[in-house]
């Protein structure tokens, strides 16, 4: 090993469409998937650069642990709340996420979640597969069309745009809110953008795509999920602290909430014990973005981030 190369911390695990580029420059040092917190601390002195995930914080301890010759902390995700920008800038330490690679793959599991929760298909298939079917009936797992619905997008960035073509495509009324209007989905999908506690009211699907943030954290609480209303889906792919899972639980067993597809939860990878439990209810374990050219997308624009700044230019996809 040439002991001049730079340091290279990968906290758990890239894929080797960055990985292998980022080998035959660095040294690096893997945590892998079961890596601990205490694991990343022992190994993180003398990093050039981190390679964090979404499971991952990144706070001032880690950064210390780095060391002062950390020059980026590169995120294997396009969300970075788990990243302390602030404990980042005090260091000069630049933050990189992997942006639009993955928005094609997280507005299709959106769809593909908000398909499947308004149709109960994950009731539906687990019974099947308990072998409680008897036979057809025309009463069992009703749900609602999404042609003809109204689909209410809370935040419209990349991801939330890319949603909402797929449920115009499908023939949703598209309604949403978010900081500032779209005028071109305005024209180009007749879409209307609405108060945050009005597209509650009127949207059969409500979709999360917003950041997490502090203004964000716990933004579909019990009231809200009440508007979303009793026939009515909500779809979160974004981040987990966006949702409280106890009041969804609670409005699917009450029949408060018509159904809900969920992706993300508050304490990845522990979900809500009643969540798994409830009703009208799909889970997946944070998916969004696990497509192959997605996933090997993303890993790339890491090893471009961190080549980009270990070389000392700008990085393709800063965020601080
Ligand atoms: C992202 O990129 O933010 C995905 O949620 C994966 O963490």
């Amino acid at each position: 090993m040439d002991s001049n190369r730079q340091v290279v911390v990968i906290a758990r695990v890239l894929l080797p469409a960055g990985r292998d580029r980022l080998a035959a420059r660095f040294e690096l040092r893997e945590g892998g998937l079961e890596a601990t917190r205490a694991d990343l601390l022992a190994m993180a002195a003398g990093a050039s650069a981190l390679v964090a995930d979404a499971s991952v914080p990144v706070d001032a301890e880690v950064l210390d642990a780095c060391g002062d010759g950390l020059r980026v902390v590169a995120n294997f995700a396009v969300g970075y709340d788990n990243v302390d920008l602030d404990a980042c800038r005090e260091r000069g330490v630049i933050v990189t996420n992997t942006p639009d690679v993955l928005t094609e793959a997280t507005a299709e599991l959106a769809l593909g979640l908000t398909l499947a929760a308004a149709r109960r298909m994950s009731d539906a298939e687990r019974d099947l597969r308990a072998g409680r079917w008897r036979g057809w009936d025309p009463a069992a797992y009703r749900g609602i069309e999404i042609r003809g619905s109204t689909v209410g997008v809370v935040g419209m960035g990349r991801i939330g745009q890319r949603y909402a073509r797929l449920a115009h495509g499908v023939g949703a009324e598209i309604v949403y809110a978010g900081p500032s209007p779209k005028p071109e989905a305005d024209r180009e999908l007749a879409a209307r953008r609405l108060e945050f506690d009005e597209l509650l009211r009127s949207a059969d699907v409500v979709s999360l795509h917003a950041p997490s943030t502090p203004e964000t954290r716990g933004l579909v609480g019990r009231r809200e999920l009440e508007l979303i209303g009793p026939e009515n889906v909500l779809v979160n792919t974004s981040r987990g602290p966006l949702v409280d899972s106890e009041a969804v639980a609670d409005a699917l067993e009450s029949g408060a909430l018509g159904a809900a597809g969920l992706d993300v939860y508050e304490n990845e990878p522990e979900v809500n014990r009643r969540l798994l439990e409830a009703p009208r209810c799909v889970l997946l374990p944070h998916i969004g973005s696990a497509t192959i050219p997605s996933r090997d997308a993303m890993a790339s624009a890491v090893a471009d981030n961190v080549i980009a700044v270990l070389d000392g230019e700008s990085p393709p996809s800063r965020v601080a």
